[in-house]
């Protein structure tokens, strides 16, 4: 096999996921031909309601172990509340590989795309492009802490917010690479010193720290609240937003939000060092109120199809692969496009049109 064989874990899991995958694996395979390079699939049942009905979890015991070799992991969603509890599903499947694969960068890009409404008025494609990275097994999200005294008056909870340095350090070197090799080499701090005054301002002494090894990035900051504000109000003024583990979460839903549907959003969940393997997966849950109709947009597992392939060095494929997507899109044919883009096609249908402009590229 060729050093340009990737082998990838397939994981559907539930609802629309099961749509969306085979579109994502058809735009892979389409991209594998056209730029030359082998994928070697491995396809598995697990996150998946079928799979804790089969086994009572939701993944084998040993699957770290048996993930552990393979280049990447591309997901579809997991949940079907109906069977499993979301708690448990969560917990069980998605959840584990971001702490035990130490995927410490949650990165979603925002792009406004010709052919989908923003629902902010007045924004054109273009104006809108920039990245939020996450920091993705820390901060705000600890296991620190506890309950006392319960069920009396001095009942207590305590949940401690926990910043490393090398936790910091580590995202924030990612967000200034990725500016770097970006043409407005901007990093925007997701902060909040003025009113969390012992970890916020840490978090701020570290981006200082850090932009004196990237002279030529621009370095501003915000704080959480306007920073949010200035999303809907001025999307064009970021690049690279990076953020803690809780300030993220929430940005990176309200990014992909002020740019149109959910069933576009890609995400990647990243061991940069590649000790252990990144995932890539839509933002978008398994969406039991629209599953079984063929009616689920492709474009999430597409994207992040692409966001998988630039990981894996591919970058010419990656760019292929948005390339297309975006021109589908930008072509605006209503029976192509799926419902959530004002369209009357399928999932299949959408995914066919994509695959075509990947082999036949403008
Ligand atoms: P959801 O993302 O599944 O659906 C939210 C809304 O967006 C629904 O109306 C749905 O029809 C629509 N939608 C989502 N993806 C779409 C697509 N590709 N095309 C067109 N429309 C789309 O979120 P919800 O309903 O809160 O959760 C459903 C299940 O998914 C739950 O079990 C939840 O725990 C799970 N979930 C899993 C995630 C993951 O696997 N990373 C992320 C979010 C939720
Ligand atoms: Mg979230």
């Amino acid at each position: 096999m060729s050093d340009r064989t990737y082998r990838i874990a397939v994981i559907p899991g539930d609802g629309i996921g099961t749509e969306v995958m085979p579109e994502g694996v058809r735009a892979l395979q389409a991209a594998a031909d056209v730029y030359g390079f082998e994928l070697d699939l491995v396809e598995l049942d697990w996150a998946s309601a079928g799979h804790w009905q089969a086994h009572g979890t939701m993944m084998p015991e040993d699957w770290a172990e048996r993930l552990e070799t393979v280049d990447a992991i591309f997901f579809g969603a997991v949940g079907w509340p109906d069977v499993v509890p979301d708690h448990v599903s969560l917990w069980g499947s998605i959840l584990q590989f971001r702490r035990v694969f130490d995927q410490y960068v949650n990165l979603r890009p925002v792009k406004l795309l010709q052919g989908v409404r923003s629902p902010l008025a007045g924004r054109e494609p273009g104006e809108v492009d920039f990245y939020v990275v996450r920091e993705n097994t820390e901060g705000e999200y600890s296991s620190v802490g506890g309950r006392m005294f319960e069920g009396t008056d001095r009942e207590t909870v305590i949940q401690e917010t926990i910043m490393t340095r090398t936790g910091i350090d580590r995202v924030l070197r990612y967000a200034f690479d990725l500016a770097e090799r970006r043409p407005a080499k901007k990093v925007t701090s997701a902060t909040k010193s003025n009113g969390i005054a012992i970890t916020m301002p840490y978090w701020d002494e570290r981006v200082a720290a850090m932009s004196e090894s990237y002279p030529d990035i621009d370095v501003d900051q915000f704080h959480i609240d306007i920073l949010a504000a200035n999303f809907v109000l001025h999307p064009d003024w970021f690049d690279v937003v990076v953020a803690s583990n809780l300030f993220g979460d929430i940005l990176s839903d309200l990014g992909p939000a002020c740019v149109g549907t959910i069933g576009i959003a890609p995400s990647a969940n990243i061991n940069p060092e590649g000790t252990h393997p990144s995932l890539f997966e839509p933002v978008h849950g398994s969406a039991p109120d629209i599953a079984g109709k063929g009616i689920a947009n492709p474009i999430g597992q597409i994207w992040s199809a692409a966001l998988m392939l630039d990981h894996l060095g591919e970058a010419e494929a990656a760019a292929a692969v948005e390339d297309a997507f975006e021109s589908v899109v930008a072509a605006g044919d209503t029976t192509v496009v799926t419902p959530d883009l004002g369209g009357t096609g399928t999932t299949a249908g959408l995914g066919s049109a994509i695959v075509d402009a990947i082999n036949h590229p403008a």
